[in-house]
């Protein structure tokens, strides 16, 4: 039984928790943490029962548990997965993984330097869409890869730290948009080697934009764009993808799958649903527990931060960035 403590008792542990519930049979939350007490308190109720911790730091040091959920708001997640490298404890963190590439940078040395597994959340990879696209993509059926396009984009209340750009990193690309960067980097089968952006906070009381549009280059010349916005939703839910290539495209979300070979007429096929945090979670148990291969790793963070962190720099400076 895989032993697990929550640092962080906010919006996303919930989904976290569902998840750890769903596999109560090979893992167990035994503590939970929040500076807000009556959060981690109600979390511990929620997942019936668990020991309360008024901060994640004592929670780490003190608490014998095996591995660390890393639901914090972003400018804390360097620190805590310093230390709990430093306290030998596997880590699941959400995204991002760090406000800065140089952070990020530190954090893929520690963690290559380590035993613990590391395994980004990136919940998307792990919704049936996604993976039968990567599957239909390496069967060369739609031919090499011409365009993509990843689309998350919904309507959002932007309050508390979000606002803030010290404590996010920057604004709702490397919130939300990190899925759909993600989410490109995986279908592309290729490596990024030019980002150029654009970026506006059309409706949202906050610091950072609330919307982004990123257009990536890739070495075998295949071109992404990443679409996300929390000023608008969109048509045909909030995160979707569409992948060109030279014989077909696919397109989908969610657990929506759809092929079309040009010059035919197009198919649609409903996957069985099962949940990206369930997903995940089971993911970073059979890592731990069977050394199954991961799936995303700490280098996928860093190209992840890469791509973002130059999209910044690109609407600084109003050019394309190569990486
Ligand atoms: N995968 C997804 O779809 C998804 C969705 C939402 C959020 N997230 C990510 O999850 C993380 C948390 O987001 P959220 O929406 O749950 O935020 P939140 O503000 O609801 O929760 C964060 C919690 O951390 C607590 N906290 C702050 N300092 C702490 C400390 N020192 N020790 C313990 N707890 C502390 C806060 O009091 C708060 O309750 C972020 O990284 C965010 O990007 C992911």
């Amino acid at each position: 039984m895989i032993r697990v403590g929550i640092a962080g008792s906010g919006g996303i542990s919930y989904a976290h928790a569902n998840a750890y519930l769903s596999l109560k049979e090979r893992v167990r939350v035994t503590a939970v943490s929040d500076v807000e007490l009556e959060r981690a308190e109600a979390l511990a109720k929620y997942i019936g029962g668990a020991k309360v911790y008024s901060n994640y730091e004592d929670m780490i040091e003190n608490e014998d548990i095996d591995a660390v959920d890393i639901c914090l708001p972003h400018h804390l997640h360097k620190e805590a997965i310093l230390l709990s490298i430093k306290k030998e404890k596997h880590i699941i963190c959400e995204k991002p993984l760090t406000i800065s590439l140089s952070d990020a940078e530190e954090i893929e040395s520690k963690v290559k330097g380590s035993k613990v597994v590391f395994l980004p959340a990136h919940t998307n990879i792990f919704i049936p869409s996604t993976q039968e696209a990567k599957r239909i993509i390496n069967t060369g059926a739609i031919g090499k890869v011409l365009t993509l396009r990843t689309t998350d984009c919904f309507r959002g209340n932007v309050t508390g730290w979000r606002t803030k750009k010290e404590l996010m990193g920057g604004g709702e690309l490397i919130d939300t948009g990190y899925h759909p960067t993600y989410l490109i980097l995986y279908l592309a089968n290729s490596e990024p080697v030019e980002v150029f952006a654009y970026m506006e906070r059309f409706v949202q009381k906050m610091e950072g934009e609330d919307t982004a549009l990123v257009l990536i280059k890739f070495k075998d010349n295949s071109i992404g764009l990443i679409h996300s916005s929390w000023a608008y939703d969109t048509p045909y839910g909030h995160q979707y993808f569409s992948v060109s290539g030279e014989y077909g495209e696919l397109f989908g979300g969610g657990n929506k799958i759809g092929l079309k070979m040009y010059g035919w007429p197009e198919t649609k096929k409903e996957l069985t649903w099962k949940d990206g945090f369930l997903g995940e979670i089971e993911h970073f148990i059979n890592v731990i527990e069977k050394k199954e291969k991961p799936i995303q790793t700490i280098e996928d963070s860093l190209k992840v931060m890469k791509v973002i962190t130059a999209a910044y720099k690109s609407v600084e400076e109003e050019k394309p960035i190569r990486l």
